[in-house]
């Protein structure tokens, strides 16, 4: 699917942008265009790659004519700009409707324009029945995305817009896991908001596996979502304790904006997924059921169940599981 393809990654200089385009480079990829704002992080991520298919652009989403230069010729866009922490967008909401929302409507419009063959954006369980900004704004990220489709003009554009979703990268930062190593070798307590608290877990490479299958196999206004085991902040701190040291705990309550159970598919959504075997696909509701089935050649049946499928209901990461994951994702060696 990549070989040959020139591919633009918005956001490239991020945690998910670097990882993608390292998955990317192992294939015979023409070229990956890297656009995002701060020269710096390109420059240091340009020394780290050294690779010559890497193309470095400096723009911002909010900018459509530079995007839609910076989109001449390219066939795929994975979309991951974005601002993306809850306490900073909940104080600056206008500033996260510029780029989540606006930035992401400037994305399609210039796919559109450029004629790209395929546009997926990274999406997240905050965007379920959002409780925060954040949330919200890629709530309308995400529609945005799988109803572009709608308006196409079949002989004029070709560009299948797509969609992932899932919950906190294993590592990410401002993630609970980083946050608690880091206190536990201050040796300060660790702070706890809420001991029932539950997440679901995905590690940057299931999260690339997603992507890279969305963007290969989707066919048009789908959100693909993984299907993933969960976790307790208590199973967290209960790994954390046995990896590292027990430096005791507190319990600070939960943030304004946090849910207490994350959901990656609502009650109301689970009437149009499906279950594709190894991940879910919600369709566009305006879609026919006949046509779904027909375009994965009646390989695919509806999800079995009625409830919600949310971090407290699903099956969790057995301990030992849990201090694999975290031992695998490099955290502790990389805060030594
Ligand atoms: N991390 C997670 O656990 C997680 C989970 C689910 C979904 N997601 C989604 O995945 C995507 C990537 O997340 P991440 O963790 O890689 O985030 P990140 O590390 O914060 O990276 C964000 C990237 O976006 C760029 N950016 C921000 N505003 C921009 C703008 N206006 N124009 C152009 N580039 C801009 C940033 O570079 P500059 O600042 O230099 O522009 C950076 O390259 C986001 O859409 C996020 O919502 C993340």
């Amino acid at each position: 699917m990549f070989d040959g393809k020139k591919i633009l990654i918005t956001g490239g200089t991020g945690s998910l942008g670097q990882a993608l385009a390292r998955r990317l480079l192992k294939t015979d990829v023409a070229t990956i265009r890297i656009f995002s704002r701060n020269e710096n992080k390109q420059v240091t991520m340009e020394s780290e790659f050294h690779d010559k298919r890497l193309r470095f652009l400096i723009g911002d989403i909010r900018d459509k004519e530079r995007l839609t230069t910076a989109l001449e010729d390219v066939d795929v866009v994975f979309h991951a700009a974005a601002l993306k922490h809850v306490p900073v967008i909940e104080y600056n909401p206008f500033e996260s409707i510029k780029t989540n929302v606006i930035g992401s409507q400037n994305v399609i419009d210039a796919c559109l324009h450029q004629n790209v063959e395929t546009a997926v954006c990274i999406g997240t369980d905050k965007a379920v029945s959002p409780l925060n900004t954040y949330g919200a704004t890629k709530l309308l990220m995400e529609k945005l995305f799988v109803t572009a489709n709608n308006y196409l003009n079949r002989q004029k554009h070709r560009t299948k817009f797509l969609a992932v979703r899932y919950g906190n990268v294993v590592g990410s930062s401002g993630s609970v896991i980083p946050k608690f190593i880091e206190q536990i070798q201050a040796k300060k307590k660790i702070t706890i908001t809420d001991p029932k608290m539950t997440r679901f877990s995905i590690t940057m490479e299931q999260a690339l596996d997603l992507i890279m299958d969305a963007a290969s196999s989707g066919k048009e206004s789908e959100i693909y979502v993984p299907k993933l085991k969960a976790y307790s902040i208590t199973d967290v701190k209960e790994a954390l304790f046995e990896l590292l040291d027990n430096t005791g705990e507190e319990i600070v309550g939960i943030r304004p904006g946090e849910k207490l159970h994350e959901v990656l598919i609502n009650k109301d959504e689970i009437r149009c997924s499906w279950d594709l075997g190894n991940k879910y696909m919600i369709a566009n509701p305006l879609r026919d059921e006949n046509d779904i089935k027909r375009s994965y050649s009646n390989k695919i049946s509806k999800i079995d169940k009625v409830e919600t499928y949310s971090s407290d209901n699903v099956e969790r990461l057995s301990k030992e599981e849990l201090k694999k994951t975290i031992t695998e994702s490099g955290l502790l060696d990389a805060q030594k």
